[in-house]
């Protein structure tokens, strides 16, 4: 069988899902991504949390042994969450917050320490996305919202981590950046300036914190999530034109594609990565 064909590529697939193929199985027969116990002792906070790609990887990261600390602005779908992961035996805790109220990050960070004695990794996946307007269509209320959501949040909530970080002897933050950003896309002026405020920090924090072995990274990614099926949905033109023109012909998965690549940022197998910003995108984004 020549390697790169579909055969081939199935196999692969079937091989690394420990023989079952994820075709039309139900998500409790799926694999671990990356491995079972790679996240085994380790308490994480994932933010934005309730749906899209952040519970894609609470779900991953729960499957491979991490105890969860999940957090989002939308109380009943966290709740919903919580249920299903500890209904699955998952050690997982749940806070709602908004990340534009001042003491969101202190609460949140303080309720992760309470439940499990120590901090060892921060998910900066949360942000308010509005629609693509026009830059002189978009308020200062608009860039506000991006702000306080997006690097505003993500600062906050590294400096009430960093002290229980430097407790468990360092640890891992992945925050969150987008191609609209670092590429640059018409319509996401406000998002786009947020995000890459999230990349200045993020670098600034992998430099000065790397003595405290804390690792800061940035993920950039391209995945399915009630966003992007709306989108497909209203305009479908658009969206199969955005699929088409990744390398790989497909749309991420919030589970097995960035939960996978967060999971391995989390982990003791990416101990010497950090400062770096990674693309989960098959094959599309470019920084300018
Ligand atoms: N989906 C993609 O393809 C894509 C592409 C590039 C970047 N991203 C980035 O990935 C991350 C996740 O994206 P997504 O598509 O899942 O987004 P999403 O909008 O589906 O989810 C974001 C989550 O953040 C929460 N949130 C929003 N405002 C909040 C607030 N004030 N306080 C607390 N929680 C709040 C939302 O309730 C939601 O659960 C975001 O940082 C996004 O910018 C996503």
């Amino acid at each position: 069988m020549k390697e790169g064909t579909g055969t081939a590529r199935k196999a692969l697939w079937v091989d690394l899902a420990s023989n079952k193929s994820t075709e039309g199985a139900n998500r409790k027969e799926l694999m671990s991504y990356t491995h079972p116990k790679s996240l085994e002792g380790k308490a994480v906070v994932v933010t934005g949390s309730a749906r899209g790609i952040g519970r894609g990887i609470a779900r991953t990261l729960a499957r491979n042994g991490a105890r969860l600390l999940v957090t989002d602005i939308l109380a009943d779908d966290l709740e919903t969450l919580r249920e299903d992961m500890t209904s699955h035996g998952t050690d997982v805790h749940s806070i709602a917050a908004d990340l534009r109220e001042p003491d969101a990050a202190e609460r949140i960070i303080e309720e992760a320490y309470r439940k499990f004695g120590a901090v060892h990794g921060l998910v900066n996946n949360a942000m308010a996305i509005k629609p693509p307007s026009p830059l002189e269509c978009q308020t200062l209320a608009d860039f506000d919202l991006a702000i306080s959501t997006g690097p505003r949040a993500t600062f906050a909530l590294m400096k009430a981590a960093y002290p229980h970080l430097v407790s468990a002897g360092g640890g891992s933050i992945v925050n969150f950046g987008s191609g609209a950003g670092a590429a640059g896309e018409p319509g996401f002026a406000s998002y786009g300036a947020a995000k890459e405020s999230i990349r200045g920090l993020s670098r600034v924090a992998a430099l000065e914190w790397g003595a405290d072995n804390i690792r800061v990274n940035v993920v950039l990614p391209f995945a399915r999530t009630e966003g992007t099926d709306y989108w497909e949905q209203t305009d479908p033109e658009a969206f199969n034109a955005a699929v088409n023109a990744v390398p790989l012909k497909r749309i991420g998965d919030s589970e097995k594609d960035v939960g996978a690549l967060v999971s391995f940022l989390l982990s003791d197998d990416s101990t010497y990565l950090t400062a770096q910003s990674i693309f989960v995108a098959g094959g599309s984004g470019v920084s300018r």
